[in-house]
C-alpha cells in the first residue's frame, strides 16, 4: 500500500473534530469515518494513521475499529450491499434476494466482484423489519421491500453511478394513527 497521509485540509478538519470533544480519544469514531471515506476502508495502516493524527495509542484506535462492523478492516467493493437475512427479512424472502444478488454478480456473500464494484454481505437485522426484505448500500441508504426486479434496477443504477434515493418511511402503526387523526 502506498504511503498514507492526510492532506492539510483533512488535518485541519481533524483538529476541528478534536476541539468538539473533551479528549482526543473521543474523536476516534469521527476521524475513523473521515479516513474510511478517503480510503474506502480502515485497514491497520489507516488505523495507525488515525492514531498518529489524533496522537492517541494505536491500540485504542484498533480496538474501536474492530468493535464496529461499519468500519471496513479490509478492502471492499465500491458499493457494499448488506443484505438482511434476519427473521422478518428471511420470512419475506431475504435469502431469495441474497441468492439472486450472488447469481447476478457471480460471487458468494462476503466476496467482492473482480472489477471491485460490489461486495455482498449477509447481515443481521438493520432495524427496518417493517419494510422487509431490505438491504443497505455502503453504510448508507436503505432499499426496502425488495423484489428481484428491484435488485436488478438497483445494480444497473449503481453501475451507472446512481445511488438510490433516500426513502422516508413512517412506521405502519404511526401511519394508521395519522390516517385516523385526519379522518
Ligand atoms: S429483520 Fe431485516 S431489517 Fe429487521
Amino acid at each position: 500500500m502506498a504511503e498514507l497521509s492526510f492532506t492539510q485540509e483533512e488535518l485541519d478538519e481533524i483538529e476541528r473534530l478534536k476541539d468538539k470533544f473533551p479528549t482526543a480519544k473521543a474523536a476516534t469514531l469521527r476521524v475513523l469515518w473521515l479516513a474510511q471515506n478517503k480510503y474506502g476502508h480502515v485497514k491497520d495502516e489507516v488505523q495507525n494513521l488515525v492514531a498518529e493524527a489524533l496522537d492517541v495509542p494505536k491500540a485504542h484506535v484498533h480496538g474501536v475499529a474492530r468493535f464496529y462492523t461499519q468500519y471496513y478492516k479490509e478492502e471492499k467493493g465500491k458499493f457494499v450491499l448488506d443484505v438482511c437475512t434476519c427473521l422478518s427479512c428471511q420470512l419475506c424472502g431475504g435469502y431469495d434476494i441474497l441468492h439472486h444478488l450472488e447469481d447476478e454478480l457471480g460471487i458468494q456473500a462476503g466476496e467482492t466482484t473482480d472489477d471491485g464494484m460490489f461486495t455482498v454481505n449477509e447481515v443481521e437485522c438493520l432495524g427496518a423489519c417493517g419494510y422487509a426484505p431490505m438491504l443497505q448500500v455502503t453504510n448508507g441508504v436503505y432499499v426496502n421491500n425488495l423484489t428481484k426486479e428491484k435488485v436488478d434496477t438497483l445494480l444497473e443504477n449503481l453501475k451507472n453511478g446512481n445511488m438510490p434515493e433516500f426513502e422516508s418511511k413512517a412506521m405502519p402503526e404511526l401511519e394508521k394513527r395519522n390516517q385516523a387523526a385526519s379522518e
